[in-house]
This record gives structure tokens, sequence and C-alpha cells, in this order.
């Protein structure tokens, strides 16, 4: 009945999640800001282990075939093409490893970031939301965790090197 209003209230709880996801950074240098909603994701902090070049060039397959290149540029440092939108450098990001996990499994609503879970929002959780899709957000429902976890594998090691 006042379905209106609880999808309101998820949307605007959700955008601070990943507001205080995306500026965590900056959050932390101010430290003002209350920062009681440090994650978004949930638990399974898996160490990272070194990922295999199999693993790595798995994660590249799924690059290619999602085409991030046309929005975040071939090398991910930031999209510039006049016919896709211009998504920010992968290789500037600040978010960590399990929070861009998160983003790219899930999207980020109001914007044209779109998630790529099979089942996000759904069978998969996403921002701690299992019941369905919020307004406003793109799912491209087409890979699977390890699809995910290669995916990320390619663009730690490949755009985000850490030393
Ligand atoms: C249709 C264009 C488009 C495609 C395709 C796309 N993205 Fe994005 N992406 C965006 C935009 C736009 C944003 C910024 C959204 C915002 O915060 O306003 C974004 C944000 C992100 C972020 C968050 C970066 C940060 O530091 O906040 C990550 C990570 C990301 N994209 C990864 C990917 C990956 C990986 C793929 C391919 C699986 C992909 N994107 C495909 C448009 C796209």
């Amino acid at each position: 009945m006042n379905s209106g209003f609880s999808r309101l209230a998820v949307g605007v709880g959700l955008s601070f999640v990943i507001a205080a996801g995306s500026y965590s950074v900056s959050a932390q240098e101010s430290s003002s800001s209350s920062s009681s909603v440090a994650s978004s994701s949930e638990g399974q902090a898996a160490p990272m282990v070194e990922p295999t070049p199999e693993q790595v060039l798995a994660g590249k397959r799924v690059w290619i075939d999602a085409a991030c290149f046309n929005c975040h540029g071939t090398n991910g440092q930031g999209g510039s093409s006049k016919d896709f939108p211009h998504g920010p450098s992968l290789r500037k990001s600040q978010l960590d490893t399990e929070t861009m996990h998160e983003v790219i499994a899930c999207g980020l609503p109001g914007t044209l970031m779109p998630g790529w879970a099979k089942g996000a929002y759904t069978e998969r959780e996403c921002f701690g939301m299992t019941d369905g899709v919020p307004k406003g957000t793109r799912v491209i429902s087409a890979y699977d965790e390890q699809q995910l976890n290669d995916l990320i594998a390619y663009i730690e090691t490949t755009f985000r090197k850490k030393s």
C-alpha cells in the first residue's frame, strides 16, 4: 500500500551507503562526517590471493565481453568517447577491492553504471537488498561470482598494480 514510500526510503538509504563508499577517503580526511555506515559489503573478506595468469586472462575476457572500455577507456583510464557515457578512471579509483566488487556486481543506482551480477538485487544480495532492482538502476545480469572475481583480478593487476 505504501510501497512508494518504502521505495523512497530504500533509495535514500542506498545513496547514503554509496556516497559513504565512494568518498571514504575524503570522509576520513575531514573526519567530521559519520562513519557508521562504513562498508557496504557483507563479511566474506577473503584474503586477496595473488591471482594466476589464467584468472587474469579470464578476467580480461569478461572486461572485453562486457565492453567496460566503452565507458572507462581501453586501459581503465576513464572514458572520453563521444558515443558513450564517461565513466571515471578505474586506475585512480579510491574504492577498495571489496567495494569495487560490489559496485561492479550491483551497479550504482541512479547512474549509468550498470550492475553485472546474475540475479543482482534478487538472488544475489546487493547493498544488503534482495527485494528487487531499485528504481533508476540498470542491471545487465550477465556474470557469476567467479567471473566477477576474475574481472576484479584483471582490474587490480592490470590497472591498479599495488606495489
Ligand atoms: C554505459 C557506460 C558504462 C559501462 C558499460 C560500464 N560503466 Fe562503470 N561506470 C560508469 C559511470 C558513468 C560510472 C560513474 C557513476 C557515478 O558515480 O556517477 C561508473 C562507475 C564505475 C565504478 C566506480 C568507480 C569509482 O571509483 O567510484 C567502477 C568500479 C566501474 N564503473 C567498473 C566498471 C566495469 C568493471 C565495467 C564492465 C563490467 C563497467 N564499469 C561498465 C559507466 C559505465
